[in-house]
């Protein structure tokens, strides 16, 4: 596969494919556009926030990308067809929330500098088998990385006071939810075809996943780093609160349930 770095950007075409989307996700364009006032802010502040949000924008794009790869894996192990369509249709909330990212990038001044590979941009598993694909792909994708970023952003949305703000932090909130249960619903239809072997070997995909966030809670926290409340930032130590008690609650809880139990020892050096 060729592949190649480049600053990420988006494109939109409009026409027939813009009715068609809006026509499945209104009202984005009846929020409050063109509300944001950056001049109200400190150029640190307004930097910190156009970083924060060319990574949401970024990462927003790859979850849509993720969740159509789990879309296909789901086909091709026999998933359900409701579920296979949940997690195609999650693709398109999660483009959505792309463009809402972009736009309100676009309020904030722009984005940044920001090299991407849109080769890579789906995510990969090493299973041998077509349910132990489409299960590495859920727990990563959605028992992990959706779980992580539900109550991140339901902090920012309570500390975000802009309406704009507001209101695209509020649509990505309502629709997360949702993303984060996939894995859940997943395992409620696959638990019974999977052996003790495919769990232990899960839990380790687990560990792995929650280990890459790791880095996100256990570095320092800085004070002059964190962007205003109004963009959507939150302090660092409530960030960190969250996102532990999430591991534990809203991660590493679920999974048990469905005998997926990741290894206390391991689990306790990662918090
Ligand atoms: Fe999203
Ligand atoms: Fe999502």
């Amino acid at each position: 596969m060729t592949s190649s770095h480049a600053q990420f950007e988006l494109e939109w075409m409009g026409g027939r494919p813009e009715a068609l989307l809006r026509r499945r996700r209104p009202g984005i364009d009846e929020l409050p556009w063109g509300t944001l006032s950056p001049e109200a802010f400190t150029p640190a502040a307004l930097l910190e926030a156009r970083k924060v949000w060319t990574n949401g924008a970024f990462t927003e794009y790859a979850s849509a990308a993720a969740f159509t790869t789990i879309a296909g894996a789901f086909m091709e192990c026999g998933a359900p067809i409701d579920l296979s369509a949940a997690a195609a249709d999650f693709a398109v909330d999660e483009l959505t929330h792309a463009e809402l990212a972009a736009r309100l990038l676009m309020e904030l001044g722009g984005a940044v500098p920001y090299e991407v590979d849109l080769a890579r941009l789906a995510p990969l598993s090493t299973a041998a088998t077509p349910l132990g694909r489409a299960a590495e792909l859920v727990l990563k994708v959605a028992s992990v990385g959706e779980a992580l970023s539900v109550p991140i952003l339901a902090a920012s949305l309570r500390a975000a006071d802009q309406p704009l703000t507001r209101a695209v932090l509020d649509r990505l909130v309502r629709d997360e939810g949702p993303h984060a249960r996939l894995g859940d619903w997943f395992l409620d239809w696959a638990s019974e075809r999977l052996t003790d072997a495919d769990r232990r070997a899960l839990a380790e995909v687990a560990l792995d996943a929650i280990a890459v966030y790791a880095p996100l809670w256990q570095r320092e926290p800085c004070d002059s780093c964190q962007p205003a409340a109004a963009f959507g930032g939150i302090p660092r130590e409530v960030y960190r609160r969250t996102m532990l008690e999430s591991v534990r609650h809203r991660i590493a809880a679920p999974l048990s349930r469905h005998g997926i139990v990741l290894d206390p020892v391991r689990l306790s050096a990662l918090l």
